[in-house]
Parts: C-alpha cells; structure tokens; sequence
C-alpha cells in the first residue's frame, strides 16, 4: 500500500454531529524505533508488546459546522480541565493527517482525553493518546463513509497515529505488533503497524510488565530531539542493520520460547538505545543510579534463582520488567522485596501485555 491509499474517494454520506469515545493502551518496543525520515517514516523496524493497564481514554464530540473552517476547531479537555499546551502539538497532528481526513476542517471537535497512569510518572501518553484520537478520527470517517471494512479503519488509524508520534501507530491493536519495513516480515511496512504474522509460543501470549517508576520528572532530552540525534550518528547505519538482524533473529525464538535468546536480544535493545544516547553529539543520559541498581539486581536475581526475568527500556530513566506468566509470583515478590526501594516514592504499574484498543 501506498500514502494515496490512505486518501478517500467522495464521501457518500452526511452527518451532523455524534460523540465517540476510544480507550487506546500502551506500548513497549522490544526492538526499538529510535531514528526516523521525513514525514514520520522509521529509520529501521521495531516490535512491540501491547499493554493492558496503560491506557488513554479519549472522547470526541463532533458538530457539524455551518462553513469549512480556514483553521481547525477544537477544544481539548485532560482530566476535565482545558489544556492549552496540548495545543500546538494537536494542530501539527491534525495539519499532517488532514489530506487523508479532508472533512476535519468541516466539524467543531471537543475532544476530552484521560490516562489511566498518574500524569507525571514519566510514562509517554503519545502512543496511546495519538492512538486514540486517530481511532475516535476514523470513527467519524466511517459515519461519513459507512464501506470502510474493518481492516482498512485499523490501518488507517494505524496510519494516522503515526503520523502524531511514531510509536502510536503500534497501539492499535494487539497483541504483538510490527512496525517498519522489514524483509523477513511478510506485509510489514514503514506506513502503519501490522499484527505480527508468525507464530508466537503460548509463553509469550501471557506476559507481565510491571514498570518501575525511576524518576517521575520532565525528561531532559524529548524523544522528538533523540531521534533528529540519529541523523549524522557515528553509529548509525550499523544500528538500523542492527535491529534489522535482531528481527530476523525474534522470528525463531518468538516461535520457539526460547527466553534465554529473547532476554539476550530485549536487554541487547534497550542498552543499544541508551547507547545511541550516550553516543550522539550532544550526547546525554536518562537513566538514573536507580535504573542501573535496578539493571544488576535484576542480573543476579535471575543468574540466582534461574527465572526468566528481563528489564527493557524506553526514552526515560523508569524501568519495564518483563516476566512470564509461570514465574509471575516469585519474580513479583522479588521486586516488592528488592527493586520497589529504588522507585521514586515506592511507585510502580503492574502491566501486562493486552489486545489493542477499544470503542469503549
Ligand atoms: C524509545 O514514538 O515517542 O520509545 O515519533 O517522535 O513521537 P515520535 O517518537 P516516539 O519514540 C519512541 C521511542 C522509543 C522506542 C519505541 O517505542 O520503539
């Protein structure tokens, strides 16, 4: 598919107004997306779990107006209050998705989001928060277009979330999601997420991540700068092969369950990540003491008692523990016994891998 298939034929019916609410989750890549082209297209491709507990729950109420607009109107409204600062990056949004939703000009929106995790614990809401506005969006596009089938309204709001931050496009559906052109993925591509298309062993269909609230403070570098980083980065290109490879590599182990090969290429990713930071120019760091204490005792626990335990990390110094469904008792009192101390006031989210947004 191409970008032109993302932009309708004539609409064949009229609304007036209608409200639409999309509860969309989290994410966390397990081969990370980390450098991107212009208009929002990967540097190299990526997987994620869904999760289930992380979550934004958005509503948008749509009217009709009298006159296309010149500009786009709307109101937003976070936890029932205006939110001003959301503004600018919501305008930017809807200018990059209007030639694929030309009827956006045409309504008033007021649109009234929500997360489920307390707002400054430095979880990114872009991926669900993108995810489902895009999915509220096309909700709108099939009133006006009722033939729209469900595969195309997925992949569009797939489509269209990416294009309000990269990873949203991956919190459509669940459980385990592609994103990137990648030649060993049959139908992967750079446009939108695809489920992903391989057998995957039942260990893995089951899987916690609790994640450890390091620091709960405004990041010191955003992603958006992170990635521009990865332009002219000394490491570059072997990175983008890098992830290629380990892609290729999940194929077998994902199928297999293989946990052993899976934590080597999960833990690989995340500190490749953080390397990448540490490496630009300027170079900079987001974890904390507290992440790399938790990093080792992570190491010996597991090396100890012989779980399958394994952290990830995304653009920010919190951890993600990963950990399979047989295990989840003894890894879970380990980290209430050990790993909560280093959490900023004792703060966690018990998580799990989930099955994609819904219409709530
Ligand atoms: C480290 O999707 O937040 O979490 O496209 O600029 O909005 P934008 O970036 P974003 O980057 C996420 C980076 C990551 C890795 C990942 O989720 O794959």
């Amino acid at each position: 598919m191409t970008i032109k298939d993302f932009i309708p034929s004539k609409y064949t019916h009229q609304i007036q107004q209608g409200k639409v609410t999309y509860k969309a989750p989290s994410n966390i890549a397990l081969v990370k997306y980390w450098g991107k082209k212009a208009d929002q297209i990967p540097a190299n491709p990526s997987i994620s779990f869904t999760l289930d507990a992380c979550a934004t729950t958005t509503t948008i109420s749509y009217s009709k107006m009298n006159a296309k607009s010149n500009d786009f109107s709307f109101e937003l409204l976070f936890d029932g209050e205006p939110k001003d600062d959301f503004r600018p990056k919501i305008e930017i949004f809807f200018s990059r998705i209007e030639p694929y939703l030309p009827f956006l000009k045409e309504f008033y929106l007021k649109i009234e989001t929500s997360n489920s995790f307390p707002h400054s614990s430095g979880i990114a809401s872009s991926a669900s928060g993108m995810a489902a506005l895009a999915l509220g969006l096309m909700h709108i596009e099939k009133e006006i277009n009722p033939a729209i089938t469900d595969e195309h309204f997925n992949r569009k709001a797939s489509f269209l979330a990416r294009l309000g931050s990269g990873s949203a496009c991956r919190s459509v559906e669940g459980d385990l999601i592609q994103w990137g052109s990648h030649n060993g993925t049959e139908g992967s591509s750079d446009l939108y997420a695809i489920k992903y298309p391989y057998a995957v062993h039942k260990v893995f269909q089951k899987y916690h991540d609790t994640i450890l609230l390091v620091d709960k403070g405004q990041k010191q570098v955003s992603s958006t700068i992170g990635h521009k980083l990865m332009h002219n980065h000394p490491f570059a290109e072997q990175r983008f092969d890098q992830a290629h490879e380990n892609l290729s590599k999940l194929k077998s182990i994902l199928a297999s369950g293989n946990l052993n090969d899976f934590i080597r290429i999960v833990e690989s990713e995340a500190l490749t990540l953080h390397a990448m930071m540490m490496t630009s120019i300027p170079y900079f760091i987001l974890m904390k003491p507290n992440t790399l204490e938790i990093i080792n005792r992570i190491w010996a626990f597991r090396a100890s008692s012989g779980t399958h335990l394994c952290f990830t990390l995304d653009a920010g110094a919190n951890v993600h523990v990963l950990y399979p469904e047989n295990e989840k008792e003894v890894v879970y009192q380990f980290i209430k016994d050990e790993l909560v101390a280093f959490c900023e006031k004792g703060q966690y989210i018990c998580d799990r891998i989930g099955f994609g947004a819904k219409k709530v």
